[in-house]
């Protein structure tokens, strides 16, 4: 593998060299729980950590592995860890670094699974969440306590497609001695690379743009390697002897995969979450086209949002890579090629007409994801958020005339010829 490859060669190359026993090209799925060990030294060694391998395929596994290494040297990290979702990935990301009373500040702009996530199922383990909006940089500072362990936030955010100046919120958490977690769900490594940014680690859900076709619920997290998990007392998993793995010092022991071992010798191994070895095989086989796909994802949805914010039937329109939106600077400042494909509008004619619009799209599929090949419509407000009130709808930006689109790679041309016709029936 090479370091001076570029992004689609990585994609396609990195962590798959052709199978040593068939000489397969493509890597195959190792559908196997176990591995037999040489003899009880190689197996003592396996289960000591002093030698590398397969043990059991909880903890690891070669397809999987495959995957990881790709992951990692796609988004500049030291390694990776696979899980079986991108929420079970945010659970690992803060596993090594938490204990009961510590906290993480999580930006206010979040899918709503990882506010709920944040601020209700953490607490059952004695964690906490405080939520700042991160284009205030004070009031992050302010926020920060003795027990701050990480910050959180997504780079291209969900619902609305707005951004995070990571490089600056990168600066507050290297202030504070914590690591900043980015999100890259929507951005993927094509549109931007946290860990060149500051990030420490690295949070996605596979599920979504990475395989890109909608057959796979998958996570990673990936770490920088860069975090001197030694230089205070905050992170005394990784720092200190590990009582639960028979007193293990993590850092010292492992240098910049401390925080990848940790989370392979006791995550995986303790929480069980995950990822299987075919799923693993179809996310490989997508990245190997994710540059191709982010390509046309950004541009139909640069496409799609200048045609709806123009159009006299919609009210208004979120995406960042407008000109009109506040987020537009940091934008072609941070996401140089793009501000991903997924935003939210609102259509003139509230509730009725937000949820005519949705019945009547008929190339776009009315489903619960994003970042498929396909263009996918949810409305926010009679679905996913129709348990809250109307003025907490508005607050989370599911108003009951706001639509989210997941714009797809088919031709822009249909994928405004859906809205339109949708549009005039909506509005009628
Ligand atoms: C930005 C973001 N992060 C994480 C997740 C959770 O991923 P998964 O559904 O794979 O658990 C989602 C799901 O929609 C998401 O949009």
């Amino acid at each position: 593998m090479s370091d001076q490859w570029g992004f689609d060669t990585t994609a396609i190359h990195a962590g798959a060299a052709p199978d040593p026993a068939t000489g397969a090209r493509q890597v195959p799925i190792y559908q196997t729980t176990a591995y037999v060990f040489q003899d009880a030294a190689h197996a003592a060694r396996l289960f000591g950590l002093q030698e590398v391998g397969y043990i059991y395929s909880r903890l690891t596994n070669p397809t999987v592995a495959a995957l990881q290494s790709r992951v990692a040297a796609l988004e500049g990290g030291a390694g990776a860890v696979c899980c079986s979702s991108g929420h079970a990935a945010q659970i690992m990301a803060l596993f090594p670094l938490m204990g009961p009373g510590c906290n993480i500040i999580a930006s206010t702009r979040l899918y709503g699974g990882t506010i709920t996530q944040f601020s209700q199922t953490i607490r059952r383990f004695g964690w906490s969440a405080k939520f700042v909006d991160l284009d205030d940089l004070n009031a992050l500072r302010a926020a920060a306590d003795g027990n701050t362990r990480a910050i959180f936030c997504e780079s291209i955010s969900n619902p609305g497609g707005y951004v995070t100046d990571i490089p600056a919120v990168a600066r507050v958490a290297d202030e504070l001695g914590v690591p900043l977690i980015v999100d890259n769900t929507l951005a993927t490594p094509y549109l931007c690379k946290p860990i060149e940014l500051g990030a420490t680690l690295v949070a996605h859900s596979l599920t979504k743009y990475m395989t890109g076709n909608g057959t796979v619920t998958g996570g990673v997290v990936v770490d920088s390697g860069k975090f001197d998990w030694s230089a205070s007392d905050k992170f005394p998993s990784l720092s200190q002897p590990e009582p639960a793995y028979h007193g293990l010092k993590f850092h010292e022991t492992f240098g910049n995969l401390a925080f990848t071992f940790h989370s392979i010798a006791i995550g995986l191994r303790d929480l069980g979450m995950t990822m299987n070895p075919q799923g693993a095989h179809y996310t490989l086989m997508g990245i190997e086209t994710l540059g191709l796909r982010m390509e046309r994802h950004v541009a139909n949805a640069q496409t799609v949002a200048e045609w709806l914010e123009q159009d006299p039937r919609v009210a208004s329109v979120t995406y960042a890579g407008l000109a009109s939106s506040p987020w537009n600077a940091t934008a072609q400042r941070v996401y140089p090629k793009g501000a991903g494909a997924l935003f939210t509008f609102s259509i003139k004619g509230g509730y009725d007409a937000a949820v005519k619009l949705v019945d009547n799209l008929k190339l776009f599929s009315h489903v619960a994801n994003l970042g498929d090949a396909r263009s996918l419509v949810i409305h926010s407000a009679s679905t996913t958020h129709s348990q809250l009130t109307d003025a907490q709808k508005i607050a989370a930006g599911a108003g009951p005339d706001v639509v989210r689109l997941s714009i797809g790679i088919e031709d822009a041309g249909d994928i405004i010829a859906d809205l339109d016709q949708a549009l005039a029936a909506a509005s009628a």
